[in-house]
């Protein structure tokens, strides 16, 4: 008889144990109590490879921030639509789920009036103020920024008098534009001069952290900084042995090692590389070393078809070529000359491609002129294509 399978790959899905997050969650936890009793506190801007489980944690810390009683906000910044759009959605929910029980009117006016110059400056289209011309001009604003920290502050001022706080958890941070990075960091930074108590969790690729620097002296004071790393021998055994158990899995240590030293300690490839598991269980529900081992091929199959492949195939000519070259480099990061030297190309003819793989997520600059995969396995999977290497 199959078992069900507790292993859940795929982006954004909720694995069945987190594991070795506890540490953040820890941490992330102390900011939301702290926050929550009237204590100005730093953003967290936490960074990741693709698929090491930043949105499974962004999630998780927005249920304890729930938890603790913060009015949470999730936003996905996506390249097509405006963050600030969302954002003043988000700010409008929290307007009209206080509205009701506000009684300083002033305060909440000026909230309103924050949102209405925001939205008709912003995104006019959208905006269901019903306003007449002449109003229109009156709220018209064209400092982004202003208008942002205007609003910030005036929904901060309602959350201090209600004891509440506000967390936006903003996922895919490194899809924001330079305008509204600009707006976004200037008004929490002066909800944070004010002890408004208004903070934000932000998830992103590396570039995010690149993104932020660049951005302003005090965003180092802003925002802590923690990086998202590949789960350890020990959290990659919690990862499968725990689901495992519940569906009547147990599993040798030999069996874990093994499944480490295959993953790589990567969350993604974790998950399914149970999920391949549970499909080839036949009626011995104890997993060794030689059974870990077995069904490597069918993990690798599935991996190339589901993972590299999505990535891979939808690329132009030139990409390809630059993604195989970079799997002919002794080490990674390698320099872009190396693969310009490989392509037959100059850096120079390289490097609109080599952006466009970077904006498409895959592949990251790691030092000046240096590039990377941005998912582990990506050069063993070109090598398992030999006819693609360039001779
Ligand atoms: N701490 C963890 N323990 C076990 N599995 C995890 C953990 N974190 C994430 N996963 C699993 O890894 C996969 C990827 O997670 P998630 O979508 O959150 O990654 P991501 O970093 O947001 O990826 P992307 O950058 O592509 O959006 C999911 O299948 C999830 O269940
Ligand atoms: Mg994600």
């Amino acid at each position: 008889m199959k078992i069900i399978n507790p292993y859940r790959p795929g982006a954004g899905l909720m694995p069945g144990v987190l594991a070795g997050r506890e540490e953040l969650i820890e941490s992330a936890t102390e900011y939301f109590e702290s926050i929550k009793n009237g204590i100005p506190i730093q953003s967290i801007a936490f960074s990741g490879y693709r698929g090491v489980g930043k949105t499974v944690l962004l999630n998780r810390l927005q249920e304890i921030a729930e938890d603790h009683d913060i009015s949470g906000y999730h936003i996905e910044i996506e390249r097509t639509s405006s963050f600030i759009a969302k954002l003043s959605d988000c700010c409008k929910k929290f307007i009209r789920k206080n509205s009701a029980l506000e009684k300083a009117k002033n305060v909440m006016g000026a909230a309103l009036d924050a949102l209405k110059s925001l939205e008709i400056s912003y995104s006019p289209e959208s905006s269901d103020f019903k306003l007449s011309v002449q109003e229109r001009a009156l709220y018209k604003t064209s400092d982004l920024s202003q208008g942002l920290q205007d609003l910030f502050c005036s929904i901060g001022e309602i959350a201090k008098k209600k004891k509440a706080a506000i967390c936006f958890f903003i996922d895919e941070f490194q899809y924001i534009s330079q305008e509204e990075m600009d707006a976004f960091i200037s008004a929490l930074h002066r909800a944070n001069q004010l002890s408004l108590p208004i903070m934000a969790v932000c998830a992103g690729t590396p570039e995010m952290i690149k993104m932020l620097y660049k951005e302003k002296t005090y965003v180092e004071r802003l925002f802590v900084f923690p990086k998202l790393e590949m789960l350890n021998e020990t959290e990659v055994a919690i990862a499968i042995a725990e689901p495992g158990k519940k569906v009547g899995l147990s599993f040798t240590d030999g069996a874990l090692k093994e499944i480490y030293n295959i993953t790589e300690g990567y969350p993604y490839f974790v998950q399914q590389y149970g999920q391949i598991l549970c499909n080839q269980i036949s009626t011995d529900r104890n997993i060794t070393e030689a059974f870990a081992k077995s069904i490597l091929e069918k993990y690798y199959d599935e991996l190339d078809k589901n993972f590299y492949m999505v990535r891979f195939n939808d690329r132009g000519a030139l990409e390809k070529e630059c993604l195989i070259a970079m799997a002919q480099a002794d080490n990674l990061p390698c320099n872009i000359s190396f693969i310009a030297k490989i392509t037959g190309k100059t850096t120079k003819q390289i490097a609109p491609t080599l952006s466009r793989l970077k904006n498409k997520g895959l592949i990251s600059f790691e030092n000046v002129n240096e590039i990377d995969y941005t998912v582990p396995g990506f050069s063993d999977y070109i090598k398992r294509n030999q006819s693609w290497l360039i001779k």
